[in-house]
């Protein structure tokens, strides 16, 4: 089983910041109790209408962290060629609607590789590590592969929105299925939206999942016990998942 990271998204600390136009709270303060608590990365979302982090936070956060920074972000040009400047250890490309409430669906890569593959290799060849935030089906899996991306990050959204123990069990087969399917392409396998400590634990189990990125449960259970806590509690049942799933 690959060692596990848990990768913490403090998007939602800038929300709170944004909707009073004030400077406070600090994402990057929120990073470093992530930090604190067990966070083996930090993650945050540079959307192009800049609703929450800004370019600001994306450097501050950079320069500050102990950990890696993963910048998930449109393949953009201009974001592109900030992130390239920047050169964070990961950059995960994902789709971005501007009315969207957070990000819906996995990026579509199939078909649209030599445009995805563009941004791949710039980002690339500027050092970064650059991942793809991907539905776990096996057309855009084997297109993560064909535009040389290293990692995908599997969308776990369609598992965490699932009613019903049928319906579950069936998004959690398909991530279990698409996790070996990209590792068995020499993709490395993150995952990640929707989780919640109350839905993690079954993901975590997947044995080619080496990182799970966690923002709004995280920040939401934050308000009632502080990030530290909040960040331990995630960690906590995930590496238990895991250590139940080894131990067979
Ligand atoms: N991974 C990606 C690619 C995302 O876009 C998001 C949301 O910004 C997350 C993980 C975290 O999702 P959530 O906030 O639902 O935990």
């Amino acid at each position: 089983m690959a060692e596990f990271r848990l990768g913490v998204n403090v998007d939602h600390v800038a929300t709170l910041r944004q909707a009073r136009g004030c400077d406070y709270p600090d994402p990057l303060e929120a990073a470093l109790a992530a930090e604190r608590g067990g966070a083996r990365g930090i993650t945050v979302h540079l959307r192009e209408d800049r609703r929450h982090i800004q370019d600001s936070d994306v450097i501050a956060i950079k320069n500050g962290i102990a950990t890696k920074l993963n910048l998930e972000m449109a393949a953009d040009g201009e974001i592109v060629e900030f992130a390239c400047k920047l050169r964070p250890a990961d950059v995960c490309l994902v789709p971005e609607k501007r009315q969207e409430l957070t990000t819906e669906g996995g990026l579509s890569v199939a078909g649209r590789e030599d445009f995805i593959g563009a941004a791949v290799s710039r980002l690339r060849e500027a050092g970064i590590r650059v991942s793809l935030f991907i539905d776990p089906d096996p057309a855009e899996i084997e297109a993560a592969a064909a535009v040389a991306a290293e990692v995908v990050e599997l969308h776990t959204g369609s598992y965490a929105e699932a009613s019903g123990a049928a319906q579950v069990r069936a998004r959690l087969d398909e991530l279990r299925k698409g996790a070996g399917d990209a590792a068995g392409l020499g993709l490395i396998v993150n995952g990640g939206h929707g989780l919640t400590l109350a839905n993690v634990a079954p993901v975590a189990a997947i044995a080619e999942i080496e990182e799970l990125n966690i923002g709004h449960s995280i920040v939401s259970r934050a308000i009632m016990v502080g990030i530290e806590q909040a960040v331990r509690e995630m960690n906590e049942t995930c590496l238990a998942a895991r250590k139940s799933a080894a131990d067979g």
